[in-house]
Order: C-alpha cells, then structure tokens, then sequence
C-alpha cells in the first residue's frame, strides 16, 4: 500500500506540476468562453423553445457557463470572480479536449471539428465527446430540476447527436430513465450547495461523487468507439478513466487555477501509435512523465483488482491526509499555498 500511495502522490504531484503564470484569469478562460452569454437566452429560439445543439462546441459550452454563471453566488465566500467554483474543471477538460484535437471525427468519415472545415463540430464518434456528455448536459439538466439556474425544463429542446440517438437522454425525465443514478447525484450536489451549511470540503466531496458516478455508464456504453484510436491513445482513454478515481478520492480541488495547472501535464494532442512516453518528441518531460505514471497506475489497478483504489481511498479518507497531500503537492509544485489573499 505504502508504493501504491508514493505512486499515485508522484502521479498527481506530476498532473500539476506546473504553475500557472498567467496574469489574469481571463486569460485562463476555455476556448470561446467569452462569446458565449450564460443565460439560456443566448440560444436560438424556435417555437418558443431555446434550441441547444451539445454537438456544437460553443453550445455544450454555454451550458457550462450557464452552470458556473448560476452558481458563483454559492462560491463567492470563497474567493473573488468565481475563481473557486469547483466546477471549472469541467469546461477546462472540455476546453482541452477541443484544443487538443479529441472532439474531432476520429473516424476520418466526415469533416466534423476540423479546422477550416466544420471547426465547431463535436462529433459524436469521439470517446471524449460521448463521455464529456455525461459531464456536461447532465448536470446541466440536474441543475434545471433542482431549480438552482431559475429555468424550467420546458424553456428548452435538447438536439440529438447524427448517430446513436438512443445511447443518450435529451431531458429531465428521460434522463432519469436512462441514467438516473447520474441525474441523483448531480442533484445531490445542487442540493448540498444551496445549504446555509454547506462548505468547500463538502462541496469537493459530493462534486466527486457526481463526476465518477457519471462515468460508469458511458465508459461501457462508449467502448466502441475506442477503436478509432491508436493504441496509445486507447491506453491513455482508459487509463485517464481509472485515474479520475484516484483523483476524485483525494477530492482535488477543481478551481480555475488548479485545473489549468493541472492541464499542463495533459497530452497536447491525440497520441499515434508510435508515441511511446517518456520518450515523445514534442512532448515536455511533464507531459512524457504523466503519461507514464498513468500507464503505470492503470497496471498497477489492474493488476490488484479493486484492491488499490480501496487502499488509496481509505488512506484519502481522513480531512487530515487529504490537507498534507495537498501540501506535499503545493511544495512540489513551488506555487504559493492555499486559495486567495496569500
Ligand atoms: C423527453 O425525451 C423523450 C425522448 O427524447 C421524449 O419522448 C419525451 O417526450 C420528452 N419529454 C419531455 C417532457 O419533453
Ligand atoms: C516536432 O516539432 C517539429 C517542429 O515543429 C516538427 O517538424 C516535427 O514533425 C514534430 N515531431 C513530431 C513527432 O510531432
Ligand atoms: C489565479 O491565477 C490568476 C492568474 O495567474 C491570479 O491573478 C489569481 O490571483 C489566482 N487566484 C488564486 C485564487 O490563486
């Protein structure tokens, strides 16, 4: 257990490594960020519904800054413009997933998010699409049925994707149907949010719980789609799915700051069979060094079945161990501890 712990430490001490050094958080801001308005009224209006394509960047997009807009208010005790809403890791990973090429047709079968030709397209055969769904329009509907943004559900249509229509859930009710332990527990921490007693900790603990709640069923249901990918980056698909646990039982804190430095270490494109880490040209030697630590988790979970998230969970599950892990891991990355005024 004592290597399995050292191991994932290195892992996530390395996912963060960098620092950012940007000189205003705007600049930190996803891709098209600003051109989209945070109110449901910023989409097209057809029969007296707002129309929202997921399967279009900016629109999957608005959503989330419909979600961060709606609720800084719950965050703002933490620190000043939203900078601490936890819910930024997840238009960053949506951000990077569009910067770094995986929101294209990796089928090669259309020109879907190609640049100059259909930019904005997200297609429906990326893994990281169809998984980011589950991430995006779903806690955006929890959040609609929990009456946190002040929408209804019949304000808006949500448009299926060309293909495998049936694989997703477009409202309130379906989505209920179909992946209703998902819609519970996004539910679950719009609810918790809205408490006078809520805190930060709290908060982390149930957004974590929501975010690997929200992986079980498109990762099965999504497994085609891993071979459109090379093998490295099938690998890296799979063991990306398997660190998110990890990640989440150590209730990372994903504010705007920790998730861009976060990003660093990410794999800045889609990976060809013949990037072998640590040795891919182009690459920094954090980002070779990430790739390898997570291959080296997904071995090591593999191999021990359940068994070494269950260490590693039991070992995060103190407030105490989680607070010295992130100081081990402020330390290393040489950033100023601790959020704000510091
Ligand atoms: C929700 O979506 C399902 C499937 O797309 C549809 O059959 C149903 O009528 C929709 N319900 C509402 C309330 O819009
Ligand atoms: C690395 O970058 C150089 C210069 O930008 C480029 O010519 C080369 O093809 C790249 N190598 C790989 C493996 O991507
Ligand atoms: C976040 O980063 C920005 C830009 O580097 C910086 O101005 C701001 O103080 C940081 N905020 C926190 C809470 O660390």
């Amino acid at each position: 257990m004592a290597v399995l712990a050292s191991w994932v430490w290195v892992l996530i001490g390395y996912l963060s490594a960098a620092v950012a050094e940007n000189s205003n958080p705007s600049s930190l801001y996803p891709p098209f960020w600003e051109d989209t308005s945070g109110e449901i009224s910023g989409f097209a209006l057809e029969d007296g519904k707002y129309i929202i394509n997921p399967w279009v960047f900016t629109d999957r997009m608005g959503l989330y800054k419909i979600l961060l807009s709606k609720t800084a208010p719950y965050f703002a005790k933490y620190g000043p413009e939203n900078e601490q809403n936890l819910l930024w890791g997840l238009p960053m990973q949506f951000g990077w997933q569009y910067r770094t090429g995986r929101l294209v047709d990796p089928t090669g079968r259309t020109t879907c998010g190609y640049k100059t030709f259909d930019e904005l397209c997200v297609s429906v055969d990326s893994w990281w699409a169809d998984v980011n769904y589950f991430l995006s329009v779903l806690p955006f509907l929890a959040a609609v049925d929990s009456g946190i943004l002040g929408i209804s559900s019949d304000e808006f249509t949500i448009l299926p994707p060309p293909l495998d229509e049936s694989r997703f859930c477009y409202n309130v009710s379906d989505c209920k149907k179909l992946v209703g332990e998902i819609m519970d527990s996004w539910t679950t921490f719009f609810q918790y949010m809205q408490l006078p007693s809520s805190d930060f900790d709290g908060l982390l603990q149930h957004l974590w719980a929501a975010h690997t709640a929200s992986l079980e069923y498109p990762i099965s249901v999504f497994a085609d789609r891993y071979a459109y990918y090379s093998e490295q980056e099938e690998n890296f698909e799979q063991n990306w799915a398997i660190a998110v646990n990890y990640i989440a039982a150590a209730y990372f804190p994903t504010t705007l700051n920790r998730t861009n430095s976060f990003q660093k270490g990410l794999p800045p494109r889609v990976l060809y069979d013949t990037d072998i880490p640590p040795f891919i040209a182009n690459f920094t030697s954090l980002q070779n060094k990430v790739l390898l630590s997570l291959t080296a988790l997904g071995d090591i979970d593999e191999l021990t079945g359940s068994l070494s998230l269950n260490a590693w969970k039991i070992l995060m599950s103190s407030k105490f161990a989680r607070e010295q892990f992130l100081k081990v891991f402020e330390a290393f990355l040489g950033a100023p501890t601790s959020n704000i005024n510091s």
